[in-house]
């Protein structure tokens, strides 16, 4: 009953969550280290110094309890490595060698993935022959090769990035792929060969190839720079946007740069294919380009992924100093930390990386990085001077940037910072600021996420009664299969469990949870309850849907936040699981009682609506008030005498 992933067969996935080894899993990009039942180490999501990632291998999930973000071992992946669902269930099915079964599609699903996987094929494919072309013919040799040489670019560089050649023919690429079986309809769609009434030519020729790959390193697009100086062919020709290349979401370097990035907590920004290759000859790898287009929204997002620290390098001239302005508010308005280098005038950071050591560039990095109020001061002021009106328009516009940072306590840094350096008050500044944000607020931005510590947002948003389905969800989780109480049944002595308590309980008053991914979690429970040996806990956090299974991950290792409620509200001191037969018919019949109280304003509600409506609607709605009232009244008493609220 698969309905998301729609392509591995259940039997599958399932066996790929029992192979998949969180410790192992995550110990491939963390390090950890054993601290009781559980490892511990640095958050790779994001910057820390003291660790507060945490492993528990008996759970089968991750959890770090400074941002918050957790899951099982798939979640890791999608997280850690930017995959879909289905392509981190891949991951580690390829980690523990699982034979994926693909299970039966829709037709509509098999085109749109055979498709995409065809153009990735094709992709491949051309991404080998522009390689072979440069290394293993005289044309490639002595024209590509000897171009990428002459320019300084060291063959390890050359293998590194695979660049490749193809030859000045017009269609020597699609020839050699139609021959080879590739089909027309993927060298078209991916751009490579374009089809006109003349027939099939390659869109690139006697270019350098330079491929462009995905964060898991699939190449999904190439850049073909002319060997040409002539002005008018264009210098870069690029794959036009498919189904497997969006440029606006494409770092260039990303792939290779992620674990620099990762472990020097700082990604450096360029512009184009040859800085980022010069800067890795020099040993400085946490490097990605956005490859000629302006910054966007998504690239960001991308590198936020991996640190919360950028640092952009442009040009020195005129164009890379407006690029990079550009690139500074959009950077801190995703709330990542940014800081500017500027190259000497007339250097590019190819050329810059080319003329000097190792040594050198990481050290003129070093020193020459500033942040952006500095940057921008130094930079404006040369054209402001003493003028109090240029100098008003400077404070403007580094307040505006100032504005667009999310955390309060950096902005007040930056304050600080401006206050000095413009000899401005603070206060002044901060009045600025409030202005600005108040204009940005009303530009409507996302809504602030709830104070909820567990996000048990779904399809359906945030519901009065998240936080109380939560708690009940949480029981149903962590000790569903534990023995409530006995009964008697026909003269038999039988033990109820908290799960089935909990479910015969919401199922008496007919109550459906509000949260969409609770109410799947109550529904499946309710089906699956009967089953031996079901284990709510394991069953849930292997949960295809990944939206349930992510929440379950989350509840199921966030114990204190919740637990710490109950304390307060009963001064407890033991723990939950003695607890239960006191505290679980309190929580529920709260949540009833909730849950009764907003069913019974809407049919207030209705009921005032349909005054003079239909009379067999306003029966129904009667009937249903005096039920609702029946169960308000038995919850009453019994909340009355347990003495809750
Ligand atoms: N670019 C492009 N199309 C162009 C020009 C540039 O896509 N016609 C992109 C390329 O990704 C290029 C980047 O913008 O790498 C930066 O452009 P530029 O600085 O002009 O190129 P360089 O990378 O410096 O290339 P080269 O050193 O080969 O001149
Ligand atoms: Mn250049």
């Amino acid at each position: 009953m698969c309905y998301l992933c729609g392509m591995i067969d259940q039997a599958t996935i399932q066996k790929i969550f029992d192979s998949a080894d969180i410790l192992e899993v995550v110990s491939d990009f963390v390090s950890l280290k054993k601290r009781g039942s559980n490892y511990l180490g640095l958050c790779p999501f994001h910057n820390e110094k003291t660790g507060s990632f945490t492993v528990s291998p008996a759970k089968g999930i991750y959890k770090c309890f400074g941002c918050g973000k957790g899951g099982n071992a798939v979640n890791f992946i999608m997280e850690h490595e930017q995959m879909s669902y289905v392509e981190a269930l891949k991951y580690l099915a390829n980690k523990y060698h699982i034979p994926i079964e693909e299970k039966e599609l829709t037709d509509e699903q098999r085109r749109e993935q055979t498709e995409r996987e065809s153009m990735l094929i094709v992709t491949a494919y051309a991404n080998e022959y522009y390689q072979y072309q440069l290394w293993h013919t005289d044309e490639g040799r002595s024209v590509g090769l000897g171009y990428l040489r002459q320019r300084g670019i060291s063959d390890e560089m050359i293998r590194a990035f695979g660049l490749g050649y193809n030859p000045e023919e017009w269609g020597a690429f699609t020839k050699a792929a139609l021959e080879k079986g590739y089909k027309k309809e993927f060298l078209v769609k991916t751009g490579l060969s374009i089809e006109n009434e003349r027939g099939m030519f390659d869109r690139f020729r006697a270019r350098v190839m330079f491929p462009v790959q995905d964060l898991a390193g699939k190449v999904i697009a190439f850049g073909g720079r002319t060997m040409t100086a002539d002005k008018k062919t264009a210098k870069y020709l690029n794959s036009p946007e498919s189904d497997i290349y969006h440029k606006s979401k494409t770092l260039y370097g990303i792939y290779l740069a992620k674990k620099s990035i990762i472990q020097q907590d700082r990604c450096i920004l360029v512009e184009g294919y040859t800085d980022v290759i010069s800067f890795h000859a020099k040993g400085v790898e946490n490097v990605v380009a956005s490859s000629g287009t302006s910054l966007t929204m998504e690239q960001i997002r991308m590198i936020r992924r991996l640190t919360p620290n950028v640092t952009i390098i442009y040009d020195g001239d005129a164009a890379g100093i407006k690029a990079s302005l550009r690139g500074i508010d959009l950077v801190l308005e995703e709330g990542l930390n940014v800081r500017v280098l500027l190259l000497p005038d007339g250097e590019d950071p190819d050329s810059f990386a080319r003329s000097h050591s190792r040594e050198e560039l990481a050290d003129y990095i070093a020193k020459n990085e500033s942040d952006f109020i500095h940057f921008k001061t130094r930079l404006l002021l040369k054209g402001a001077g003493d003028d109090p009106v240029e100098r008003a328009r400077l404070i403007t516009d580094i307040v505006r940037s100032i504005s667009k940072i999310p955390d309060e306590i950096t902005r007040s840094v930056y304050v600080r910072e401006t206050s000095r350096l413009m000899q401005v008050e603070e206060r002044v500044l901060y009045t600025e600021i409030a202005k600005f944000r108040l204009q940005h607020t009303q530009e409507t931005r996302e809504p602030e996420r709830p104070t909820v510590t567990v996000d048990p947002r779904g399809a359906r948003g945030v519901t009065p009664c998240d936080l109380e389905e939560m708690m009940i969800i949480r029981y149903l989780l962590l000790f569903g299969k534990v023995p409530l109480f006995e009964e008697e049944v026909d003269g038999y002595t039988r033990e109820v469990s908290v799960g089935e308590f909990i479910i015969r309980e919401l199922s008496e008053d007919d109550l459906e949870m509000q949260n969409s991914l609770f109410r799947t979690i109550q529904m499946e429970y309710k089906q699956h309850a009967e089953v031996p040996d079901f284990d709510p806990g394991r069953y849930f956090i292997t949960y295809p849907d990944v939206k349930v299974s992510t929440v379950v991950a989350n509840i199921m290792s966030e114990p204190y936040e919740l637990s710490k409620i109950w304390y307060k509200m009963d001064n407890l001191v033991e723990t939950e699981e003695m607890k239960l037969t006191e505290i679980l018919p309190k929580v529920l019949d709260n949540y009833k009682m909730r849950r009764i109280e907003m069913l019974s304003s809407e049919v207030d509600n209705r009921i005032l609506e349909i005054q003079q409506g239909d009379p067999a609607e306003l029966m129904d709605l009667l009937k249903r008030k005096n039920t609702l009232n029946k169960i308000r009244a038995r919850l009453n008493e019994r909340l009355g005498r347990t003495g809750v609220r």
